[in-house]
């Protein structure tokens, strides 16, 4: 059953909590051997489309780190199966998609997608999850921001400097408006649906945004933000993350959102008086500390923690998801540090 006052829930309404709340982005996943042992018999697309295993998946961390919430183990890319693009998790390069969309015509030929109909593996995955969780602590959903998800979608996987994704906005400013209108819509249904099975908050990665100047940020990207969020569920906390947005944070903070993620580049108590103190932030250790020593790892705790300052709203997690590499005890200290150095 929901458990509404759950410290993960109350921080993301900025209420008093007994300690500070911690969850790793990609906590579930290759640094773990569970996840390792599972993956060695299915390929990663198998196991999104298999709610038993995407429960077991998500469940473990939850079990073996003490952390404050679960995160649903799906991927932001999925929506552009049903797409019709070609979308391949290749085994080095990452993800590709096969047939990009670069022009009017192609962003025409874009179906609209009905997330329920077409990835019904999601929906029961979520219900799968919370019968599991039973209440111990909530299920966070997720999905793509419009932008890193048309970033995808144009480049045809991971980039450097953006630059179909740029040119397109740049010289086809309408073509652009279509396909991010598009985008936002499949991706609220995608969201809403995840909320009518269960999940208890939703968090929207933005993750490749920070390669926008502010005044991009403001034309091409915002009002698409700012339509999606308000499309949403009301009374399901949004976490708005994105990396690189240190110059973008009161931009993404325009844009909505009721918990701001920040990343290490810069200080938790200048991101945050940046965002301003009427929402909540989520962050900000870089991933690679964990590779420090234990004791090392604490005193960045500390740090962070102190200049959270006992402010209502702050929740631990990293600036942006765990390597691979990680050491998984070194993943528990971190999360002990935090309940240890914040209980009041
Ligand atoms: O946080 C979690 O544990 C939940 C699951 C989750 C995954 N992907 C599973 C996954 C989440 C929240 C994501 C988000 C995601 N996916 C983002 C945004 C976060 C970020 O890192 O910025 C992005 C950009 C993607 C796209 C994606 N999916 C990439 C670039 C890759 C390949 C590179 C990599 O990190 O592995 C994936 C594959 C992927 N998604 C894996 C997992 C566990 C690894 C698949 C495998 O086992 O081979």
């Amino acid at each position: 059953m929901p458990n509404p006052s759950h410290p993960f829930l109350a921080a993301c309404r900025r209420e008093k909590t007994p300690y500070t709340s911690v969850w790793l982005m990609r906590q579930a996943g290759r640094y773990m051997k569970e996840y390792r042992d599972i993956r060695a018999k299915f390929s990663f697309l198998d196991l999104c489309k298999r709610p038993d295993l995407a429960t077991e998946i998500t469940v473990t961390p939850v079990e073996r780190l003490g952390v404050d919430a679960a995160i649903l183990f799906t991927d932001i890319l999925l929506p552009l199966e049903p797409m019709g693009v070609g979308l391949e998790y290749s085994k080095d390069d990452g993800p590709v998609i096969h047939r990009p969309v670069r022009t009017g015509k192609d962003v025409d030929l874009l179906p609209e997608i009905d997330p329920q109909g077409s990835m019904p593996f999601v929906f029961e995955a979520v219900r799968e999850i919370c019968r599991a969780l039973n209440g111990r602590v909530p299920l966070i959903g997720f999905s793509a921001a419009p932008f890193t998800l048309a970033s995808y979608l144009i480049e045809g996987g991971g980039s450097r400097n953006y630059l179909h994704t740029k040119r397109l906005f740049y010289s086809d400013p309408g073509v652009w408006r279509v396909l991010m209108e598009r985008l936002s819509r499949a991706l609220v249904k995608h969201l809403n649906a995840q909320i009518a099975a269960g999940v208890e908050a939703v968090q929207i990665f933005d993750s490749w945004v920070g390669c926008m100047s502010p005044e991009d940020y403001r034309r091409y990207v915002l009002p698409y933000m700012r339509t999606m969020i308000e499309g949403l569920t009301p009374g399901v906390p949004v976490i708005h993350f994105g990396t690189g947005t240190t110059g973008l944070l009161k931009l993404m903070r325009e844009a909505g959102g009721d918990v701001i993620g920040l990343d290490w580049r810069v200080d938790l108590d200048e991101g945050w008086r940046r965002v301003g103190y009427d929402v909540g932030v989520q962050g900000n250790l870089d991933p690679v500390a964990l590779f420090a020593p234990p004791a090392e790892i604490r005193a960045r705790v500390k740090d962070i923690l102190k200049r959270a300052d006992g402010r209502s709203g702050h929740i631990f997690n990293l600036g942006h998801g765990i390597l691979p590499e990680t050491p998984v005890e070194h993943v528990i200290a971190m999360v002990d540090a935090v309940h240890e150095l914040s209980a009041s």
